[in-house]
């Protein structure tokens, strides 16, 4: 029977729990919310749910295509078994429609279309307020190996793909998303953290609604709802 020990990090979104098995965590989902690195925080009632059962729910799918993640067994509506894995410091964002960040950098309208897959990588370090790296400055600082980092981009593409259709038929837009990625114990590269409208943009295919955390980050409102379709529409 598998038991939660000590408690081993609390981060912004989850704690993180230590087991009776070494090759396991347990992961915990909060309804806090932050934004701009911490300077915004909130409360999102009902987030850590959503964002639990989504993630998981996405998860399983996404092995049952061919990509392995972290994923081992919800074990109840905020908790989850994971493997225990070391988190390459990056986050892989992944982009099909300019908004947010892109769209102030490069000068482009949200909502417009990019003509490839974007993929964008930050080192994850909040001291620094995780800046913008490519690949040159990955492997110069050894955030990974070259053959990690072929991997992780190989594997954020095909699960762009998986996603992209599944929200399609759920009448939703996947405009962008943040992908974290672990190291199993035996090297084996896995997708980690989770996926959940704390972690990418959703946008209503008819009306272009926004169905995620901007409603938070822009002071919109409506943000509970938000989740709260998002799950039914996933979930059903
Ligand atoms: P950005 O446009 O602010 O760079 O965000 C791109 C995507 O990454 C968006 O779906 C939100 C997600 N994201 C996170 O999950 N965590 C973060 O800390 C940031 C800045 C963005």
């Amino acid at each position: 029977m598998l038991e939660k020990t000590e408690q081993l990090y609390e981060g912004k979104a989850k704690k993180v729990f230590a087991t009776n098995d070494p090759s396991l965590v347990i992961v915990s989902y909060k309804d806090d919310a932050t934004a701009f690195n911490g300077a915004k925080k909130g409360t999102i009632v009902g987030k850590g749910v959503v964002n639990n059962r989504m993630s998981n729910f996405l998860m399983e799918k996404l092995e049952a295509a061919g990509v392995p993640t972290h994923f081992v067994k919800e074990i109840s509506d905020r908790e989850t078994v994971v493997k225990k894995v070391s988190i390459v410091p990056l986050e892989v964002i992944v982009r099909n429609i300019a908004a947010g960040s892109l769209s102030k950098r490069l000068g482009l309208p949200e909502g417009t279309p990019m003509k490839r897959t974007v993929i964008e990588y930050c080192y994850k370090c909040d001291a620094l307020d995780d800046p913008m790296v490519n690949e040159y400055h990955i492997l110069a600082m050894e955030y990974c190996t070259k053959e990690e980092l072929d991997t992780i981009a190989s594997m954020a593409l095909k699960i762009n793909e998986f996603l992209k259709k599944f929200f399609a038929s759920i009448k939703v837009e996947l405009v962008d998303f943040k992908l974290e990625f672990g190291k199993t114990q035996d090297g084996k590269i896995v997708l980690a953290d989770e996926i959940s409208p704390d972690t990418c943009r959703f946008w209503d295919a008819e009306t272009h609604e926004k169905l995620d955390k901007d409603r938070f980050r822009r002071d919109m409102g409506g943000v509970e709802d938000a989740y709260k379709e998002m799950m039914k529409r996933v979930l059903g």
